[in-house]
């Protein structure tokens, strides 16, 4: 294809093309647009725009094919999926004269009423066309309502009360308005609710917040134009619009200010586009609007004749004053904005798309068969018995390093440890008091005929079981302690390796808990037996025992002599190295079984330290062992329960949990709106390509 260059329009500068005086195209990312041709319709038509068209801006035709492209992009809503289009926003103060600007662009009447006119962002879209008979249509809610041009004002009411309701309420859904008329300028605006800071009847008393929230969001993006529509009757910066602006866009670089009802407040006007007090990077454009019912051809006439004749409003530069320059510039800004933005929307539709194709291939597939399940489902168990293997016997916490409660080994061993803290302080609180007088009594409960230097073992045993008794309660409560942990952790891992599949992990939690109890329930049988034998049998190999009594004995006769002192002299109390000192004054009467009943004593003393040394490691040996079994062995309890006598259960695993299919699917529409997003650009960069040679 040949080109012909306007050298005067379009030139190329530090490779960058420039059209217009206006960079287009920046390097690194190449981006040329269509040549400009000799045949500009414009410059046709120039001598018939008074009689022809309400405005004839300049426009250039290669920016046409980019403009439809981002059209297409908005309409597609591409912007939801994160994608910043580049947009004119046109924001005002309630009376600014917003409306009429937009009108005189547009050559049509827009709603007017009392109160806010705009109430949900009205995006318009401009486009000349050829036929002289101008052609209207409205998009919304994914419909595509034609209208004529004299029932617009209803058409755009109905379709607001549809998007945002009866009454005064506003809303961020926007409405679209395609103008195709002979004469406009192509382009693209997001109209706004005007700023209003007092609500009126029927409108919420957060009106004010409301607009500002959606103003905010439309102008915050870098990619975004802000037309600022001024009234030259009031000073630019108390204007609410203006404050708005400032705060997103603070060295105004991509603000443009349009002064409305210049022949309102002639004398200073020149003065305030020249001071430009308020930072208006793009510049300003003064204008005068239509009034009463002139018509939009005689409105141009009357606004261009008072910038020519006005004494005071023919001191400003023609370069910034009436609409149609105003149209001219918002061309060519927008051909900017979207000759800056397009290679980065190519590049950002290209990441995101690529980023969510590999999020979905990430995806679990959804199961589709009996076999395919099956598979699944030991890889879940299979992972699930590693992950308990790692954090109850090995100590391997790397898949939660950060979650203490799944360290398994080190919570066994914490809570062992404290039930031998319990077990050892759970001793009679007070060794002194009553010395002596448990062990009296029994042995006079067994009494018999013999000799009296026997020490019967029944008193011994009455004694251990009493003793044993009044612990019993700890080791249960303790292997209760461990089990609620085990279940915990072992529901956890499962949990968090069926996660995806919703129905598996609804039955795989039922089986876990039934196998848990089934194990618990044999533990806590076990831990009473190994009660119930130390309360049967006083036996022990270990030789601490002996040697322990043997020197507690040692101890014996000084302390019968102490005691018998003791009662004669009238002290009361006699100190006894390992118990303290103590009172025994009731011993008096119990003299002839003092040697027996604290030999008694000694030997429960000596041996009771070795019964608490015995249970706990009997309860760590024991819960060691049920947690190898649970982890090696039993789990298998768990795919027997899951599956079913016939093999069935399987199939209810086929079913996805809703969050994972939600996913699946919008990740999938994310996928297709920016594969057409893709498909769209990409038709455009082509032909720009295809010029580019
Ligand atoms: C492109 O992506 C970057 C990084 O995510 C983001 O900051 C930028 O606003 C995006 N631009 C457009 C035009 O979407
Ligand atoms: C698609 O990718 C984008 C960008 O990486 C991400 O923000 C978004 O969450 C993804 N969409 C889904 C549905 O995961």
């Amino acid at each position: 294809m040949s080109a012909v260059y306007d050298e005067d329009v379009a030139s190329r500068s530090n490779g960058a093309l420039v059209v217009n005086g206006l960079v287009v195209c920046d390097d690194p990312q190449p981006l040329t647009i269509l040549p400009i041709t000799a045949q500009d319709p414009l410059m046709a038509r120039e001598e018939e725009v008074a009689d022809q068209a309400p405005i004839v801006a300049q426009y250039n035709d290669q920016i046409r094919p980019l403009l439809d492209a981002i059209d297409r992009l908005r309409l597609l809503m591409v912007m939801k999926e994160g994608i910043q289009l580049p947009t004119i926003v046109v924001v005002g103060d309630q009376s600014s004269g917003k409306s009429s600007v937009l009108e005189s662009l547009a050559g049509i009447s827009l709603p007017r009423s009392q109160g806010i006119c705009t109430r949900v962002p009205l995006i318009m879209r401009l486009q000349s066309h050829q036929s002289p008979t101008p052609e209207l249509h409205l998009e919304y809610n994914g419909k595509t309502v034609p209208v004529e041009e004299s029932h617009i004002t209803t058409a755009i009411n109905l379709a607001t009360d549809e998007i945002a309701g009866h009454g005064k309420g506003i809303s961020n859904k926007p409405l679209t308005l395609v103008v195709k008329k002979d004469g406009v300028p192509d382009l693209t605006m997001v109209d706004l609710p005007g700023i209003t800071r007092v609500p009126v009847q029927g409108q919420p008393e957060n009106i004010y917040e409301q607009i500002r929230d959606i103003i905010m969001e439309y102008i915050t993006p870098e990619e975004s134009i802000i037309l600022n529509v001024l009234s030259a009757t009031v000073d630019f910066s108390t204007c609410e619009s203006i404050r708005m602006s400032q705060k997103v866009d603070k060295t105004g670089e991509r603000t443009l200010a349009v002064v409305t009802k210049a022949d309102r407040a002639p004398e200073e006007l020149c003065e305030k586009v020249t001071a430009d007090d308020v930072n208006i990077g793009l510049g300003y454009v003064c204008v005068r609007n239509r009034i009463g019912d002139e018509s939009y051809e005689e409105a141009r006439r009357e606004e261009a004749r008072l910038f020519q004749t006005h004494p005071h409003l023919s001191r400003i530069d023609k370069s910034i004053v009436g609409v149609p320059v105003l149209a001219q510039k918002l061309v060519q800004i927008q051909a900017n904005i979207i000759a800056r933005c397009l290679p980065v929307i190519v590049k950002n539709i290209s990441e995101k798309l690529n980023a969510n194709v590999s999020a979905l291939e990430r995806m679990p597939k959804a199961l589709t068969s009996v076999a395919d399940a099956m598979a699944a489902f030991m890889r879940i168990i299979g992972a699930a018995k590693e992950s308990l293997r790692k954090l109850l016997l090995r100590g391997e916490f790397d898949e939660y390093p950060d979650d203490g409660s799944k360290h398994g080994t080190a919570r066994l061993v914490e809570m062992l440890n404290q039930f031998s803290d319990e077990l050892h302080e759970s001793e009679d609180n007070d060794p002194t008091k009553d010395f002596l007088i448990e062990e009296i009594k029994v042995l006079e409960d067994a009494k018999g005929i013999g000799l009296p230097n026997f020490l019967p073992r029944s008193a011994f045993l009455r004694i251990l079981q009493r003793k044993v008794d009044r612990i019993s309660s700890m080791p249960i409560e303790f292997a209760e302690k461990v089990w609620d942990c085990i279940d915990g952790m072992v529901t956890s891992v499962l949990m968090r390796h069926s996660e995806i599949y919703y129905q598996l992990k609804v039955s795989t939690k039922r089986a876990a808990h039934n196998l848990i109890e089934r194990m618990r329930e044999q533990s806590m049988n076990r831990v009473k037996e190994i009660v119930q034998m130390e309360k049967l049998t006083d036996y022990t190999c270990n030789p601490d025992y002996m040697v322990e009594w043997t020197k507690l004995m040692t101890q014996q006769e000084s302390f019968v002599r102490k005691v018998n002192d003791a009662v004669m002299y009238g002290h009361s109390r006699v100190s006894l190295e390992g118990f303290g000192d103590i009172e025994v004054e009731h011993l008096r009467q119990h003299r002839n079984v003092l040697h027996q009943a604290f030999d008694l004593k000694m030997r429960m003393t000596a041996y009771w330290k070795i019964v608490l040394r015995r249970l706990v490691d009997s309860m760590a040996l024991h819960l060691q062992y049920s947690v190898h079994n649970l982890v090696n062995n039993n789990m298998e309890e768990i795919v027997n329960e899951l599956m079913g006598p016939d093999g069935r259960g399987i199939e209810r695993m086929l079913v996805e949990s809703p969050a994972i299919a939600g996913k699946r699917e919008k990740l999938k529409s994310s996928i297709k709106l920016l594969k057409e997003s893709k498909d769209v650009v990409a038709k455009i960069m082509d032909r720009i390509a295809g010029y580019d040679d």
